[in-house]
């Protein structure tokens, strides 16, 4: 399992998005009015980044963000791609709080 600090919780107000290298990826790690939340930050459909799309809270399930060049939506609990154009989904991450830590994991 790889992991990396993320920064501390107290940085992430609801709404920030943060962008970080993970190994030979970029992961996208932001906290919504539901939690934390990490995927990788490579859109599946032409590779943009996700950075700064708009989060929508889905009542119950996990959040979905979309990418702002096309507009493909992804889970950000499982990195399923929601809408087209993008078909395949994107690496997902688990955050773990330890103290006043973010910490990112991968799932495998
Ligand atoms: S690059 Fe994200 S929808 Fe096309």
């Amino acid at each position: 399992m790889t992991r990396i600090m993320a920064g501390e919780v107290s940085e992430f107000e609801v709404g920030m998005q943060k962008s970080l290298e993970f190994g030979s990826d970029y992961v996208l790690v932001l906290r919504s009015l539901s939690g934390f939340w990490a995927i990788e930050d490579r859109c599946s459909h032409d590779d943009n980044e996700l950075l700064g799309g708009p989060i929508t809270e889905q009542g119950g399930a996990a959040p979905s963000i979309k990418c702002l060049r096309h507009g493909a939506s992804f889970d950000l609990g499982t990195g399923k791609a929601l809408s087209l154009p993008a078909f395949k989904a994107v690496k997902s991450y688990r955050v773990v709080l330890e103290g006043t830590q973010v910490w990112v994991e991968s799932k495998i």
